[in-house]
């Protein structure tokens, strides 16, 4: 890149590239779009992190609930010497108690920030000092060897958080086949899913009383300014949270309050009162939709555990080991 800073490492220039472009191209679309990865700097990360604890954001507290629940169950139908390989950096909350209840042979979280990563691993390595934890820096959107030092136990995922509901049904479907791939044929997977509910509790859980999703959202566009020379005007885009009831997703958008127009790396761009910039998806599933994306994923799914209210579901499911009825 002639014009990026010649001090930073490798990776960072690719990525600084890669946000340059996925901005550049999704203003240009007649929908802009910006993908929600780049949600997540630092600033980013924090505030989610708020996002979580807060009241209306029901998702984190009541998987944790369920997991309190289902994990000794679970432990009886996956049995113990499990490698847990967990999709993302482990969470301080749900990996132990997965860990406290199976009796793991080892654990493999698996992110692409390597910094997140060896975070997590040296919390969980003063918790299990007997438990081999072998971290995989890798985009887990596609198929990567397992660690030979996590011996050879049968794999069990872990995908918490409904993370795969940030993804549309066509890719999250090819990241579950490439789980399956990476994980084997033994493999189990342990994935939180957010469930269908009245429209005002899911829309609230994306639009707080305190505006903490409003400062996460508009976050994406002072990092574009911090990061791409942007001159987006922040105080004229509002934060949006709207249920897309055909399409079963909550989706975030920055809405234009007023006529702007704006540069970001030199480029001009326009928004009409009222345009969109849509910046994340949040699917929500009922037992069926869910099930249905697992199979069509190469999972079969085992059993289903849920709160008592039914806002969340955790789903145990096995690889489906032969394409003989696809
Ligand atoms: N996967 C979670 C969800 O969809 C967490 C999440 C991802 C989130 N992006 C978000 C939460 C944006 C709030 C706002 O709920």
């Amino acid at each position: 890149m002639a014009d990026s800073d010649p001090d930073l490492p490798a990776s960072t220039h690719d990525l600084s590239a890669q946000f340059r472009k996925d901005v550049l191209v999704g203003l240009s679309q007649p929908q802009k779009v910006i993908p929600a990865r780049w949600f997540y700097d630092l600033r980013g990360s924090e505030l989610f992190e708020q996002i979580t604890s807060l009241p209306e954001y029901y998702p984190t507290r009541t998987e944790i609930g369920i997991f309190r629940e289902c994990c000794p169950k679970v432990a009886d139908l996956v049995g113990p010497g499990r490698v847990v390989v967990e999709f993302g950096a482990g969470s301080a909350a749900k990996t132990p108690l997965l860990l406290d209840a199976i009796a793991p042979g080892a654990y493999v979280p698996v992110d692409i920030s390597g910094e997140f990563l060896r975070e997590s691993c040296v919390a969980l390595a003063e918790r299990y000092p007997d438990l081999p934890i072998i971290p995989v820096e890798a985009d887990f959107l596609h198929p990567f060897p397992l660690p030979a030092e996590a011996g050879q136990g049968c794999a069990l995922g872990f995908f918490p958080g409904s993370t795969i509901g940030n993804m549309t049904p066509a890719p999250a479907v090819d990241l579950l086949r490439s789980m399956r791939a990476s994980l084997g044929d033994d493999a189990m997977l342990l994935i939180g899913m957010d469930l269908i509910k009245d429209e005002q509790r899911l829309v609230a859980a994306y639009d707080d009383a305190q505006g903490v999703t409003a400062e996460f959202n508009r976050n994406l566009a002072a990092r574009i300014n911090r990061e791409l020379g942007g001159t987006l005007p922040l105080d004229s885009l509002d934060h949006v949270a709207l249920w897309n009831e055909p399409l079963a997703r909550i989706e975030m958008h920055l809405r234009a309050t007023r006529d702007i127009a704006f540069e970001v790396c030199g480029e001009p761009f326009s928004m009409r009162e009222g345009e969109t910039i849509h910046t994340e998806n949040s699917h929500k599933y009922s037992p069926t939709s869910a099930d249905l994306l697992l199979l069509a994923g190469r999972w079969e799914p085992v059993a289903h555990y849920f709160d008592k209210e039914h806002l969340f579901m955790v789903v145990l499911a096995r690889a489906i080991s032969t394409d003989m009825t696809a």
